[in-house]
């Protein structure tokens, strides 16, 4: 621990133990979500974690490098289980305070998505007091830490700073968060008991209901006495999600409508052989999801992501009002130069010492070794909406907020899994009957609110014209007052 970290003088021993039992939990990911949320709710077994009061850990409290931010922040790793020096398993986070009240404001989790990108994007683009420019790193007026607190977590291991050895899919991935969150409020134990909010997009409408279904698993075992020993519960209220690819079949039965005949952009010819391939991924998703073994998930994800592919002719998939060709077809982050920064700004060695970062340790803003293994085991092609119903039913908000301006998760596939997946929770036939109204009020043709429930809603879709599939980035003000309404839980209007 560095001596900057006075906050931290806790009783909390950096020695190791050695692994006590390793997690049993990859015959999990071989059954069906649907058999996994029913099987786990009625005896999934503890899962095996060191002590949390004995655990790695390496804290900093960087200062001065955040432009004129005066912003508290603190960032470091925590070993999860089975973490060694031998074979170490290490997340790495960067906490910032609230300006307000930080012991009492909710907390924020934020990651990235992928699979396989650095959970600091989305915080260093527009969600954390700290902003990645061209120059380097700057201060962010449109911070999301005025009243939450904020913990940006590189997550699964492997990406961004988190070093060790890898897990291949979300379920795990989202135990290793668990364990992660334990630690955390061991080393801030001020913040345990505070409002829980997850926040991610895009592969994050994977994860999020996953670390989320965890949490709750993990409660209720608390409540009834058969939780981790030295665990405590998590004050789970909301889960924030844009852009995702959550439900595959809904994702790839909508992506061409939007590529092709709402925004022309591939050309006939590609899609006439696009529609002419989308039976045989539908299929296959389907099939992944009646039998989901991994080759038939594996298949699946071939054949839609593979597929369902043309060039896209200079536009940016991911902002169709920006053109780019990349100067290697090969590069996937190539247009986004973002990726460039965080790379520059991560390897500053005034950052890094700041941040307390290994010397030998470098930063992956996108990890296609993670990527490729979870591809491998067929994490795309699951039910994950089937993670949402208990939560909503256990009074967990949901909130999604959509950039239309999206051709990578376009916002045609998230309508229809919000309107068509999610039949079983409590709030389903009033969302569908619930009007669209636009939103900020008084503003024309900038967004569009449909909320089910009391407050900001139990069930929410925001639809944002001018933002893509970043959406903070594009639309840094409406999203802060989005977060900020949606966590106060008040009314949109
Ligand atoms: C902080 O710096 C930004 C430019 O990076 C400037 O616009 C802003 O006025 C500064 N704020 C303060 C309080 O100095
Ligand atoms: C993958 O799916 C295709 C189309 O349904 C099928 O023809 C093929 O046999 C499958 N391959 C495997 C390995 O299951
Ligand atoms: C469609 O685009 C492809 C490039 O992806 C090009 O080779 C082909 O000539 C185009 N076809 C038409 C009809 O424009
Ligand atoms: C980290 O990056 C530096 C500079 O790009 C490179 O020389 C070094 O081999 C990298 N280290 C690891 C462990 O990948
Ligand atoms: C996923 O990871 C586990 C544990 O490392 C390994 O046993 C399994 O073979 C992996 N699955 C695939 C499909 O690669
Ligand atoms: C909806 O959210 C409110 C909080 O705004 C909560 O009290 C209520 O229990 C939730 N409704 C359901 C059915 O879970």
């Amino acid at each position: 621990m560095s001596s900057k970290s006075e906050l931290l003088a806790l009783p909390v021993s950096s020695r190791r133990r050695p692994p006590q039992s390793t997690f049993a939990g990859i015959t999990v990911v071989l059954l069906s979500s649907l058999v996994i949320v029913s099987w786990l709710r009625s005896f999934y077994p503890p899962i095996a974690i060191q002590s949390p009061r004995s655990f790695y850990h390496r804290v900093h409290k960087p200062e001065g490098i955040c432009g004129n931010s005066s912003a508290v922040s603190y960032a470091g790793h925590i070993g999860l289980h089975g973490d060694t020096e031998e074979s170490p398993k290490r997340s790495f986070f960067w906490y910032f305070e609230a300006e307000e009240s930080p012991e009492d404001a909710p907390i924020i989790l934020t990651i990235g998505g992928g699979p396989g990108t650095s959970g600091m994007m989305n915080a260093l683009q527009g969600q954390s007091p700290c902003s990645a420019t061209e120059h380097g790193l700057a201060a962010n007026p449109y911070t999301w830490t005025k009243r939450h607190n904020l913990i940006a977590l590189d997550h699964p291991i492997g990406v961004g700073f988190s070093y060790g050895t890898h897990v291949n899919n979300s379920r795990s991935a989202a135990y290793d968060a668990y364990d992660f969150l334990q630690k955390f409020f061991v080393l801030f134990p001020h913040l345990a008991r505070n409002k829980f909010i997850i926040s991610g997009g895009s592969y994050g409408g994977v994860y999020v209901p996953n670390i989320a279904t965890v949490i709750h698993e993990q409660n209720l075992l608390l409540k009834a006495g058969r939780g981790q020993p030295g665990a405590i519960p998590i004050n789970l209220d909301a889960l924030i999600i844009s852009n995702p690819f959550t439900s595959p079949a809904s994702h790839f039965r909508w992506l061409l409508q939007y590529r092709c005949m709402d925004h022309h952009i591939h050309n006939e010819t590609e899609c006439t052989q696009l529609y002419s391939a989308l039976p045989t991924c539908l299929d296959s998703i389907e099939l992944a999801l009646a039998v989901p073994s991994v080759p038939n998930r594996v298949n699946a994800t071939h054949l839609c992501y593979g597929g369902i592919h043309a060039d896209f002719h200079g536009i940016v998939p991911e902002d169709i009002r920006r053109t780019c060709v990349p100067e290697d077809k090969n590069d996937p982050v190539a247009c986004h130069p973002r990726f460039r920064w965080f790379s520059e700004i991560f390897s500053d060695p005034t950052v890094r010492n700041e941040l307390g970062v290994p010397e030998n340790l470098n930063f992956t803003g996108l990890n296609m070794e993670v990527n490729q293994e979870f591809q491998a085991a067929g994490d795309m092609i699951q039910a994950h909406h089937l993670l949402y119903p208990p939560l909503l039913s256990a009074g967990i908000r949901l909130l999604h907020y959509i950039g239309k301006q999206d051709a990578n998760c376009p916002w045609l596939g998230t309508l229809s899994f919000v309107r068509l997946k999610l039949l079983e929770t409590p709030f389903q036939q009033a969302f569908l009957e619930a009007p669209d109204v636009p939103w900020p009020p008084n503003s024309r043709d900038v967004g569009t609110v449909r909320a089910v429930g009391p407050g900001a809603g139990n069930f929410t879709l925001i639809l944002l014209e001018e933002a893509g599939h970043f959406t903070v980035a594009d639309q840094p003000a409406l999203a802060q007052r989005i977060v900020e309404t949606w966590i106060a839980n008040e009314a949109w209007f």
